[in-house]
């Protein structure tokens, strides 16, 4: 095959050398060549969230991924959340009356917590540790680009006071652990920052706690030297990975600085994983307690039954989020989308809607607004996207779910997200559930 002038100039310089030398060089040559379309490849956008998630796989070490995947016990309540959105089936319209109806760009115009969003999806709060060194900067980065929203997860690994400048539509969320001195520090910290609302997540009690069938993930507590030594070779088994943690700042230190308790606390995973189990479960009145300290807008988290849904609103919450901590909790907990119509009849017009779990498509989306709820959040999804290529990565997650709630738009021939109706829908019989 003839080399061109754009080839690699180790083809030009060739013509000058020994036979021997021109074979080396044209094999680097070769190599080179296999290297770019690799780099080609790399940067070829995500397709799908199992893209993202293959993609993650590859790319950051095993136990990180294995955490990443999460999931309690034997994943029952972690895949049926996904599964759940496939027995939902869609009822298409061909065509409209009027081309108001069928505009080409379609409204998905929305709002959470009073801020206009340009789609009704947010990132929502997840803790991951070692996953990419801008970690949730670059989440908050990605959700500003892509006009909405993102809750910053008290378990996440970067500051507050860094990830609120990138984007300024950014809410803390929070669990019930240590004391009530310990919860107001970090309270008064995240109105320091400027955070927009306050997340309270309630359904990680402790009580649905246990072992995965496929096997925890190894943390080590704090990166020490003798921790650094067991891990060594799983870093290097991706070096793509290290290197870009070496070229952003150092290793991951397994801190979750959002979770300090004072101005001193050197707030270690390990530490406040603890204290998060021995802490009881607050009560409807410490919920009370948070949300007068804060004064802002509240978001209670880890609602599952309508009755737990009125009750929030009586302490004073302006969202609830319905959510079973995406199967982190208590396994064999139905789906969520399962019971969000529900949930949904009883909220009314008196709170805003949220919910989460198994979403991993636009059409998912398009499935939980046609049922009531009013944001969509994303957990894994945007975390594969995050390891799999950073702030783009988890920007081309969130537009996949814009594209696809588009399309879905599209084929049920809407013109707007607001038109969206359980009519929209076909459900099997006994599918949705009364919680
Ligand atoms: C690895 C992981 C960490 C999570 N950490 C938090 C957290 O710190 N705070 C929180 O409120 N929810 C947390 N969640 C729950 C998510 O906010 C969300 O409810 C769940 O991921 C939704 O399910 P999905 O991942 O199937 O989309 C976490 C979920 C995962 C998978």
């Amino acid at each position: 095959m003839e080399a061109t002038a754009q080839d690699d100039e180790c083809i030009v310089l060739s013509g000058l050398l020994s036979g021997k030398s021109r074979r080396l060089i044209a094999s680097v040559n070769a190599e080179l060549k296999a290297l770019k379309g690799k780099v080609r490849m790399a940067k070829k956008p995500i397709e799908t969230v199992a893209d993202a998630q293959r993609r993650a796989r590859r790319r950051v070490p095993r136990p990180v991924y294995t955490a990443l995947i999460s999931g309690n016990q034997a994943g029952v309540t972690m895949n049926a959340n996904v599964s759940a959105f496939d027995k939902i089936g869609f009822r298409p319209r061909a065509a409209r009356e009027t081309p108001e109806e069928t505009p080409l760009i379609r409204d998905l115009s929305s709002s959470v917590l009073g801020i206009p969003i340009s789609f009704p999806v947010i990132c929502g709060p997840v803790g991951a540790q070692a996953v990419d060194p801008r970690s949730e900067v670059a989440v908050a980065a990605a959700s500003r680009r892509a006009g909405t929203a993102f809750g910053l997860s008290s378990f996440g690994a970067r500051p507050i006071e860094e990830v609120m400048p990138a984007n300024e539509n950014t809410f803390y969320q929070l669990y019930w652990t240590g004391s009530r001195d310990d919860i107001a520090f970090r309270v008064e910290r995240a109105r320091k920052a400027g955070a927009k609302g306050l997340i309270v997540t309630l359904d990680a009690t402790g009580g649905g706690l246990g072992p995965r069938d496929w096997g925890a993930p190894s943390i080590p507590s704090k990166l020490d030297l003798a921790a650094m030594l067991k891990f060594a070779p799983l870093g290097v088994s991706r070096p793509a990975w290290l290197a870009r943690f070496l070229l952003g700042g150092g290793l991951p230190d397994m801190t979750i600085p959002n979770s300090a308790s004072s101005a001193t606390d050197k707030a270690l995973f390990a530490n406040i994983y603890g204290t998060l189990m021995q802490t009881p479960v607050p009560t409807w009145k410490d919920v009370e307690w948070i949300r007068e300290l804060w004064g802002g807008k509240f978001v209670v988290k880890g609602i599952w039954r309508s009755d737990d849904a009125l009750r929030a609103i009586d302490a004073g919450a302006d969202a609830v989020a319905v959510s079973n901590h995406g199967g982190n909790n208590l396994d064999t907990t139905p789906a969520t989308i399962r019971v969000l119509n529900s949930v949904a009849t009883a909220v009314g017009q008196r709170a805003e809607l949220w919910m989460d779990g198994g979403v991993r498509r636009g059409s998912d989306v398009a499935k939980a607004l046609a049922l009531g709820a009013d944001v969509v959040a994303l957990g894994r999804a945007w975390l594969w996207g995050l390891a799999a290529g950073g702030e783009e990565g988890v920007y081309q997650v969130l537009e996949i779910h814009r594209t696809g709630l588009e399309r879905a738009l599209v084929g049920l021939g809407h013109s707007s997200i607001k038109d969206l109706s359980i009519d929209d829908l076909e459900i099997p019989e006994g599918f949705l559930l009364k919680a």
